[in-house]
């Protein structure tokens, strides 16, 4: 057995005809007349495989035979021209290695959602699975190059904590050695913490949010991607999403275009995604939605369906800016030219799937802030190490969280978010 190739290399010119080995689970077993028709895959591709009697021998043939649908084999011969295989090739087995035959495969074509599931970690082989972890792994990588390119430094912040920043109802609590701690729902304020000696940060990192909400787009564990950076305000704080997004959209579309065909997504559809995107303040999109219908006000929280109304027959993302400040969070600062609202803004996805990141100007006076903390109806004294920034080297800065699976639900055309990770966490499952 000569040592085993990456499955593309079948496909390379002037390969047809070459003796190679190549090693995989089995997709498609059949037999028919003597002939055993194999599909196997590595993580490069797949290969149809065809295996005679006479070319295995009886004892070989019959052990191929009980190889199962994602059984693992290895698989020596010579590489042919088939024009009825998949890619045009196929591989006439001279010998098929079993290294695990395999049990047979639960996972058929009618199964329920639940099941599926509960075999997640077999289902995650699934070709749209499969598509979409290498889509999520080709984004990160376009996330941290943009950020490169943008001088941004990677930081580490913590996970477990010692505040609930986004909020106490929705974190999850630990017992931390017999004191309260927490899972951490925005790694926001160490990225805070971390501006004045390094000015332009960002973090990739786990999310916890105890949400019971069971909605197709809550997770109650997610990617969140923050950055934060010193200097800027709101307006250049979207010029930055603006540049960011274009730059990933469009580098998924020139990287993945395979990944995306198979979920559904024409990398047209992303190139076509340019800056400027539209900025609406919040009191023109309460207008808007009072225009379509929408029983709401000057104060109304916007939720799922008001976000799925304004973005619904759009195919270019659009920013909601200046909340009022009792719908957000403590930290935001305030418009100086309107005391109800805050320098935040919401980035809503095309076609109605809604808010994809939250980003904000940070409110830098210390008395308004502890105001704030107790209005939320927590103690500033939590805060303590947070305030404290506000008083060395106080400066101007303005910050966002992406949710990566958000993104990913537009970008992959998923109906649940749950499909935009391997192992979803839900209020009804953390397991397998
Ligand atoms: O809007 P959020 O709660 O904002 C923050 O946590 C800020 N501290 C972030 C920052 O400015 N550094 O969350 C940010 C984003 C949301 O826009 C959404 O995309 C995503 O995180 N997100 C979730 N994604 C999946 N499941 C959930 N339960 C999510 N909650 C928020
Ligand atoms: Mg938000």
């Amino acid at each position: 057995m000569s040592p085993p190739v990456p499955i593309r290399e079948a496909f390379a010119p002037g390969a047809v005809g070459r003796a190679l080995t190549v090693r995989g689970w089995v997709v498609q077993r059949r037999s028919s007349g003597g002939i055993l028709f194999l599909r196997v895959r590595d993580r490069t591709g797949q290969l149809q495989v065809t295996g005679r009697r006479e070319a295995l021998g009886e004892e070989g043939y019959r052990a191929a035979e009980h190889l199962q649908v994602e059984g693992a084999c290895a698989v020596t011969g010579t590489l042919a021209e088939d024009p009825r295989a998949p890619g045009g090739r196929e591989l006439r087995a001279a010998r098929i290695d079993i290294i695990d035959a395999g049990e047979p495969f639960p996972i058929l074509k009618e199964q329920t959602e639940e099941f599926l599931l509960d075999q997640r970690h077999l289902a995650i082989r699934s070709p749209e699975l499969v598509a979409m972890f290498r889509l999520k792994a080709g984004l990160l990588k376009a996330f941290r190059s943009f950020f490169d390119q943008e001088e941004l430094l990677e930081i580490t912040p913590p996970i477990l904590t010692g505040n609930a920043a986004e909020g106490g109802a929705e974190a999850f609590q630990v017992d931390y050695f017999g004191r309260p701690g927490y899972l951490s729902q925005t790694a926001q304020l160490y990225l805070e913490a971390m501006l004045p000696p390094h000015e332009r940060v960002y973090a990739l990192t786990p999310s916890f949010r105890a949400e019971k909400s069971r909605t197709p787009r809550h997770l109650t564990e997610f990617q969140h991607l923050e950055v934060e950076l010193a200097w800027e305000d709101l307006d250049g704080l979207l010029d930055f999403i603006e540049r960011m997004m274009v730059f990933v959209l469009h580098e998924v579309a020139r990287t993945l275009p395979a990944e995306l065909e198979r979920l559904g997504r024409p990398p047209e559809e992303l190139r076509a995604i340019r800056a400027p995107f539209p900025r609406t303040t919040y009191a023109e999109a309460i207008e808007e939605l009072r225009a379509a219908g929408f029983p709401v006000q000057f104060g109304s929280d916007l939720g799922t369906v008001e976000e799925r109304a304004l973005t619904l027959d759009r195919n270019q993302p659009r920013f909601l800016t200046r909340f009022p400040a009792e719908l957000k969070a403590f930290y935001m600062l305030r418009s100086p030219n309107d005391p109800r609202t805050v320098e935040a803004a919401d980035l809503l996805g095309p076609e109605g799937y809604g808010e994809l990141l939250g980003a904000s100007a940070r409110e830098t006076d210390v008395a308004r802030l502890e105001a704030r903390i107790r209005a939320v109806g927590a103690d500033p004294k939590e805060y303590a190490w947070y305030l404290d920034l506000r008083r060395h080297g106080n400066i101007p800065h303005a910050g966002f969280g992406l949710g990566v699976e958000r993104l990913l639900r537009f970008l992959g055309r998923r109906e649940h978010i749950r499909d935009t990770t391997p192992f979803p966490r839900t209020p009804s499952r953390h397991t397998p």
